[in-house]
């Protein structure tokens, strides 16, 4: 059993700690369930420091007091978010040690300031005793139980570093929740309320998340909250006189601690003078989203133990450390209103608008709710107390409602279906989460990516009117449409900024150029979405003018090669709209032309005008396979039958449908019958 014991020991600490498993997962769950058996059959021999205690003890009543043996104190913090913040901390180190600026610069262990709770951890002869909260600083409360289920938290001090192993050891250092373990606990709290589970809730940060695991009762809910630690320092200790461990530096206990088994961030840093921790302050500014858990800053310690003794206390605070903070990235604020900004693509986003407020180093005064899914997920309403969070150069996000602090009767949220900027449609296709506005050459907010789509050398071409001359015309409001380009004259481009009299000739020769174009160009450059110049092609040899295109059904537009139904629906809506086709026109009238041919041999359309109603199993074709080919042959499948309905296609085990069909006298046939239509026989 003490074999398997320590198998375990080393295994869960390669595994949790140091991330590199030498074992499958597997064998090391058979090792466990090993030992349990043996422990359940020799009760007698069970030990409290065994891995098989990490599952939890029955729950309790009430936590215990702990009265700390060293008090844990907390650390002064140094407000200034800038360089001067360790500046100052160096210049007052300096100052208390007598130091002129001749002497050199003061050595401290730069490490981070973790955001989580504070835990003492007792080992007595290495074993794992007692786990107690900061709580006044003087007495803290006993969370044994829930500590033994952090998996990072040795039971037992590593035995190959045990020949400096101190009789009693305090080891002090943070409790905190990853952010992967947080988003999955809130994905499991949301699901359990979505079933209706009463008295639960989401939690607001990953730090209360794991103080709230931390302060449950029952273990078992502790150990689901899947807890870490980190260790930064020393509690009570046997002295050295007495056979306890001889540091020198902060470095070399943080150095030790790691040996025997506990986490010591891997950032943590040696360095020299105020230069160097502005400079570690600084990068961990901007790396602090990459890892894996939040810290609220870095914290500066003096690494001569000889000089921290020399320095002391005041109040209760060391002086030889300092905690330097970075902005929150979460802040409280309320929601004004939400606004729909249209994107130069024509995606329609919705904002939220915040009251003005400090976050992540800004003044934020926007936040995105990203598309009509996510606004209605999180659920903000007007005058709606939200937390809003800023995390490095991302876009300020609302995390979440407060939802206690709603008393307003706003409404919920819901996406206009109209362009706020021009009253386009705006549609959500099938399997996408934005809307978007269909009035692309028409929408101010979508002018200029319009022009440069249609001036693009593969589409209309306009030689020479790229991005920056597109944004100054389009600034200076001397083009507001498409057709507005072809009513461009040498005194609008005059005054302009970086044009002169040659460039300007030389643009408008290039639009008088564009005038003789194609179809498939033309219809290109239009910036139907999903028209791409494969399909403008395809599209202009199916139908060979463009009226005939602006004509066509949805049915019709089915049966060139390349369109599918999505396609055909967003280039019959954008030509349903009355000044999408008003753009053309006008562009027609300015002069842009191309030669118009005849429509394709296309293969007749037997079908055409026809709605069918499919019903039962045919004999050979599957049932969308049927839909296809009637659709392919210019017909209309319907789910219901009606008066309107031509034919209802009758295959084996057919119901109402087949009834409905009989009572109204609509022509019922058979698979064979279909196909014999189809191939215009019939
Ligand atoms: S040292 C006497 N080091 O920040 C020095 N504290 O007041 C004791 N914290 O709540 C603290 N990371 O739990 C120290 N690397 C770190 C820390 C750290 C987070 C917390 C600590 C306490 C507060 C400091």
């Amino acid at each position: 059993m003490n074999t398997l014991r320590s198998q375990l020991q080393h295994h869960g600490h390669r595994y949790y700690v140091l991330d590199e498993p030498e074992i499958p997962d597997a064998e090391y769950d058979r090792l466990f369930a090993e030992l349990q058996a043996l422990e359940l059959a020799h009760p007698e021999l069970s030990s409290p420091d065994s891995p098989t205690r990490r599952v939890g003890g029955a729950p309790l009543g009430q936590f215990d007091s702990v009265r700390h043996a060293v008090p844990m104190l907390s650390i002064r913090t140094e407000t200034d978010t800038l360089a001067t913040g360790a500046e100052n901390f160096d210049g007052r180190v300096r100052r208390e040690l007598g130091l002129t600026p001749n002497d050199p610069p003061v050595e401290y262990v730069a490490e981070l300031k973790f955001d989580g709770l504070a835990m003492s951890l007792r080992y007595e002869n290495g074993v794992l005793v007692q786990a107690a909260t900061r709580g006044d600083g003087e007495v803290g409360e006993d969370v044994t139980q829930n500590i033994r289920t952090i998996r990072q938290i040795p039971l037992r001090l590593n035995a190959a570093a045990a020949f400096d192993m101190p009789a009693i050891l305090e080891v002090r250092g943070e409790v905190y929740m990853r952010r992967d373990e947080f988003e999955a606990l809130n994905d499991r709290q949301r699901e359990k309320i979505a079933q209706g589970a009463k008295g639960e809730k989401t939690f607001v940060n990953p730090r209360n998340a794991a103080a709230g695991g931390v302060r449950q009762l029952d273990p078992a809910i502790a150990a689901q909250r899947r807890l870490s630690f980190f260790a930064y320092g020393l509690g009570e200790v046997t002295p050295a006189a007495q056979g306890g461990p001889a540091f020198q530096t902060h470095f070399d206990l943080l150095m030790t601690l790691k040996s025997w088994g506990f986490p010591v961030a891997e950032q943590t840093k040696v360095v020299r003078g105020a230069a160097e921790l502005v400079a570690f302050h600084q990068h961990m500014g901007e790396t602090r989203d990459q890892l894996p858990y939040d810290i609220d800053g870095v914290v500066y310690k003096v690494n001569s133990l000889a000089l921290q003794r020399q320095l002391g206390f005041v109040t209760r605070e060391p002086r030889w450390a300092v905690a330097h903070k970075y902005p929150a990235q979460e802040q409280l604020t309320t929601i004004l209103g939400i606004d729909v900004q249209v994107g130069r693509t024509g995606k329609l986003t919705p904002v939220a608008k915040l009251a003005p407020v400090f976050v992540g180093g800004v003044t934020v005064t926007n936040a995105t709710l990203h598309n009509e899914d996510e606004a209605r997920r999180k659920d903000v309403r007007i005058g709606d107390t939200v937390i809003v969070r800023r995390a490095g150069d991302v876009i300020p996000e609302v995390v979440s409602v407060v939802l206690e602090k709603r008393q307003g009767q706003a409404e919920q949220f819901t996406m206009p279906r109209q362009c706020p900027v021009c009253g386009s449609a705006a549609v959500r296709e099938e399997g996408e989460a934005d809307y978007r506005c269909t009035g692309g050459l028409f929408c101010g907010a979508q002018r200029k990516e319009a022009i440069l789509h249609y001036a693009h050398r593969r589409a209309v071409e306009v030689d020479g009117l790229g991005d920056k001359l597109v944004e100054v015309l389009v600034d200076a409001n001397i083009i507001r449409t498409l057709p507005d380009l072809y009513r461009l004259g040498l005194t609008s481009l005059a005054g302009l900024d970086r044009m002169a009299d040659k460039s300007a000739n030389n643009l408008l020769e290039a639009i008088e150029n564009s005038k003789q174009t194609t179809l498939p160009r033309f219809m290109f450059g239009l910036g139907i979405r999903h028209v791409g110049e494969a399909t403008a092609k395809a599209l202009a040899r199916y139908f060979g003018n463009l009226d005939a295109i602006m004509r066509a059904s949805e049915e019709e537009l089915l049966a060139v090669d390349d369109v599918g139904p999505v396609v055909a629906q967003s280039i019959r809506t954008f030509f349903d709209q009355a000044h999408n086709r008003e753009v053309v026109e006008q562009l027609r009238a300015c002069g842009v032309t191309w030669e118009e041919g005849e429509p394709a041999e296309r293969a007749p359309q037997p079908l055409s005008g026809k709605t069918f109603v499919i019903t039962g199993t045919l004999p050979t074709l599957g049932r969308d396979e049927a839909k296809d080919k009637v659709e392919a042959a210019g017909g209309k499948v319907a789910g219901s039958v009606s008066k309107k309905t031509d034919y209802v296609v009758a295959g084996t085990e057919a119901g109402s449908k087949l009834t409905k069909a009989l009572e109204l006298g609509v022509k019922v046939i058979d698979e064979s019958q279909l196909m014999e239509l189809l191939n215009g026989s019939a």
